[in-house]
């Protein structure tokens, strides 16, 4: 699948977000090493910090399939009016899986970065 089809895919997911609270639907999908993709949306909560990132639910989908490698990541953030670049929390998880590349969407098309672009010298436990 093409970044921008993966992009296209995380848009579609983005459909699926529960953000009452902030009205910003975010969508990702997870590639795992051996190409199998997996979705995720935000989902918040009405006790605020328990929400979570539609990053950590497409994660956390791959990894509870038996995932433990992570190809590429691909966000999109459709009420946004720029690029929505993943949180700080949601790059620390992606460092975990070994990402190697995140997609992020853009009103000018979409961009892709190395993980370690995004966190440089990210913590693991080796
Ligand atoms: N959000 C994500 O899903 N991913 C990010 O990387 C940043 C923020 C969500 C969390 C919350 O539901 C909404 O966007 C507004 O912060």
């Amino acid at each position: 699948m093409t970044d921008a089809e993966l992009v296209a895919e995380a848009r579609t997911a983005a459909q699926h977000a529960y953000a009452p609270f902030s009205r910003f639907r975010v969508g990702a999908v997870a590639v795992a090493a051996d190409g199998t993709r997996y979705t995720g949306a935000n989902v918040e909560n009405s006790a605020y910090g328990s929400g979570i990132c539609a990053e950590g639910s497409a994660i956390t989908r791959a990894v509870s399939a038996g995932v433990r490698s992570i190809d590429t990541i691909a966000v999109a953030c459709i009420d946004a009016t720029e690029a929505g670049y993943p949180c700080g929390n949601c790059r620390q998880l992606m460092v975990e899986f070994d990402v190697k590349r995140v997609v992020v969407d853009a009103p000018d098309g979409y961009r892709v970065h190395t993980l370690a672009e995004l966190i440089p010298f990210g913590f693991k436990l080796r």
